[in-house]
């Protein structure tokens, strides 16, 4: 029989046991810790990336490249397709970057191949699959943001893959019932679409309108903001470069860019108020967005095959202003588009409208 003065030993000694960390844990050879020794080769790698293609930590055009990467690698991938008894892709394979000869003739792909080329280096560098470098790489880039997301990021993929079918990317001149039903087919719902393109928060473009290279989405493409749910809802009124680009919509502001994907998933019915709600809450925001990319990094893998080394993202540092109305815009600019609630209420920085510089 247990005595009175024994029983309490015992609960405590259940409870250390219960706080034991896991028995992988490791000590890297450049003493960082991880909750895996698999792990260890990606603090080798941040810190090469970091210092030699992000110019040390930068939320730059690379970083937007790479963050851009992770989608183009990992959506083609159509369980449509291979039901119909075709390859269907093999998702975020790296295959964009071991099949780049193949897939960079996707004209969705326009303008990958400098990344592609920038970031192969380095994988093959640090002997990595290129699936995994590839989602590694888009995680620590977007971490570089001002008030940057923390996404997961999973070691493990294998580095064979075959060249993706053509096709399975979205394009800005895709209408909203095409790229529903082309992100719908890789698993992905309505507003996960909304909650994937928080990326285009740190956006720019170089291929729809080539003569105004660097043209970005907002105002402010190295912070990771609502900026861009609120411009994209601005009266377009005109073209950063000389002429409307197939695949661009009229934007609100000099030298800002928008794409005529976005100019209609933001006032599509189907979309439009979850849009909206990227404004209202910038928690929910990064949560939504951090969840949306972790199972697009996953797609055609099996998460309990791979290894967690999120521990190895660095955690963003910045901050970023509460959602605004650019200089000269008041809340008339704004095209509304969600009947159920108000768009909210945002109030203009003072002064002109000036020009929004190419990054
Ligand atoms: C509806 C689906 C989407 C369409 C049609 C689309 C289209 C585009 C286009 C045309 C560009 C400009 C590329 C250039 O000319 O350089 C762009 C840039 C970008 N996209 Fe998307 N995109 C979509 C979804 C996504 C998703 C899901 C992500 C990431 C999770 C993403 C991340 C980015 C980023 C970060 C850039 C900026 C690249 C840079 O600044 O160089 N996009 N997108
Ligand atoms: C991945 O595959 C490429 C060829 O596509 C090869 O050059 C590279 O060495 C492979 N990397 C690893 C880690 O196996
Ligand atoms: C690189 O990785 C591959 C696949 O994981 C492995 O077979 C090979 O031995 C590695 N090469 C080196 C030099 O570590
Ligand atoms: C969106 O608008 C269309 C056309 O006005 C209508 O047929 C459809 O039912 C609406 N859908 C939603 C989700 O409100
Ligand atoms: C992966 O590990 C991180 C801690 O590094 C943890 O926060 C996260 O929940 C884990 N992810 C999953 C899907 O278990
Ligand atoms: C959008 O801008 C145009 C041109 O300045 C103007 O005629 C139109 O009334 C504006 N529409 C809205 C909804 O503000």
């Amino acid at each position: 029989m247990l005595s009175k003065t024994l029983l309490p030993l015992i609960v405590l000694a259940a409870s250390v046991t219960a706080a034991v960390p896991p028995t992988k844990r490791a000590t890297c050879s450049g003493g960082q810790t991880t909750a895996n020794e698999a792990c260890c080769v990606w603090f080798d790698v941040l810190d090469d990336i970091q210092e030699n293609l992000f110019s040390g930590g930068d939320c730059g055009d690379e970083a937007h490249e790479s963050l851009r990467l992770i989608f183009h690698d990992a959506i083609a991938f159509s369980p449509a397709l291979t039901a119909a008894g075709q390859f269907g892709g093999g998702g975020a394979d790296g295959s964009i970057m071991a099949h780049t000869d193949v897939e960079i003739q996707n004209p969705a792909n326009n303008g990958l191949d400098e990344i592609i080329e920038a970031q192969r280096p380095f994988a093959l560098k640090h002997n990595v699959s290129f699936g995994d470098f590839i989602q590694f790489a888009g995680a620590v880039g977007v971490a570089n943001c001002n008030g940057g997301p923390q996404v997961q990021f999973f070691a493990g993929r294998s580095n064979d893959s075959q060249a993706a079918p053509p096709g399975l990317v979205p394009q800005p001149t895709d209408s909203v019932t095409d790229i529903l039903n082309r992100v719908g087919d890789a698993g992905f719902s309505t507003v996960e679409l909304v909650w994937m393109l928080v990326s285009h928060t740190v956006a720019a473009q170089e291929t729809v309108d080539p003569s105004v290279p660097g043209a970005p989405f907002d105002s402010t493409p190295k912070d990771f903001d609502a900026q861009f749910f609120v411009e994209s809802m601005l009266n377009g009124t005109l073209t950063p470069g000389s002429a409307l680009q197939s695949g661009e919509a009229l934007s609100p502001y000099p030298g800002e860019f928008r794409l005529q994907s976005d100019a209609l998933i933001g006032r599509d019915n189907r979309t439009a108020c979850e849009w909206q709600k990227m404004i209202a809450d910038r928690a929910n925001m990064l949560q939504k967005f951090e969840q949306t990319v972790l199972k697009l990094s996953l797609l055609g893998f099996d998460q309990s095959t791979l290894t967690n080394c999120s521990d190895v993202i660095p955690i963003a540092t910045g901050t970023v202003a509460d959602p605004f109305l650019p200089a000269g815009m008041s809340m008339d600019d704004i095209e509304a588009s969600c009947d159920s609630t108000p768009f909210p209420s945002l109030s203009a920085v003072p002064g002109p409208v000036t020009t929004i510089p190419a990054i």
